[in-house]
């Protein structure tokens, strides 16, 4: 089974609303499971307010993430693990060892690309235990219009993590979505437009998977 870990160094960068409409994505023959690793627990709150999300199951990781992932019962497509918002947690380290793909959601803002420095330690360290741990840094709440956001495709080819080509545009479906205990897919036409750029960053991930 794969596993993607979503992982940021910054709070509010995209990994929970990330977590949730990939795991929906991803999800098809059987359910994926999301191991919510974040104390603030969101995940688990989101997958509270829905009830139809019956190709979604989401587990609190505890504080062994690892067991709780070995204890796994259910045949399970993927498992994503939502994760908390630093670098120094033990939570996303943890992760980073039984992934085979960590995604990097990062806001179009320099301070958040600066901060991806710390996950790129995070990952050469993870990477003496877990060699084939891929990354994937994405943008998120990209507004094309803006000049910043056009200084950030410049700013990541500086990184040595690579990046999607795919960009997450900054919607208010996202957040709709989530209130409703939903995701992009599953929310009619309204969501169509992030519906598809989930689908694209899916096709990128899977060539890591
Ligand atoms: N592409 C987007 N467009 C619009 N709103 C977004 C988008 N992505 C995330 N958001 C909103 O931004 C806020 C932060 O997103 P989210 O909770 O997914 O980030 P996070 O990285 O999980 O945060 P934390 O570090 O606190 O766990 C939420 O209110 C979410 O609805
Ligand atoms: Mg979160």
């Amino acid at each position: 089974m794969p596993v993607i870990a979503l992982i940021g160094n910054k709070g509010g960068a995209g990994k929970t609303t990330l977590c949730v409409n990939l795991a929906a994505a991803l999800a098809t023959e059987s359910p994926a499971v999301i191991l919510d690793a974040d104390p603030q627990q969101s995940s688990l709150q989101w997958h509270d307010l829905s009830e139809a999300q019956d190709l979604i199951n989401v587990i609190p990781a505890g504080q062994d993430v690892q067991q709780t992932y070995d204890d796994l019962s259910a045949d399970y497509t993927h498992c994503l693990i939502d994760c908390p918002p630093s670098a120094q947690s033990q939570q996303m380290h943890d992760a980073l060892r039984i992934a085979d793909l960590a995604v990097v959601p990062v806001l179009p803002s320099p301070l958040d690309i600066w901060a991806t420095v710390h996950i790129e330690q995070a990952v050469d360290q993870a990477r003496q235990v877990n060699p084939e741990l891929k990354v994937l840094l994405v943008i998120n709440q990209f507004e094309s219009r803006t000049r910043l956001s056009k200084l950030m495709e410049s700013a990541l080819a500086e990184l040595d993590l690579p990046a999607s080509r795919a960009f997450i545009k900054r919607r208010a479906i996202y957040r709709h979505s989530f209130l409703e205990g939903r995701t992009v897919h599953d929310i009619g036409s309204r969501g169509r437009a992030a519906s598809e750029e989930i689908y694209q960053l899916v096709e990128e991930m899977e060539k890591f998977l």
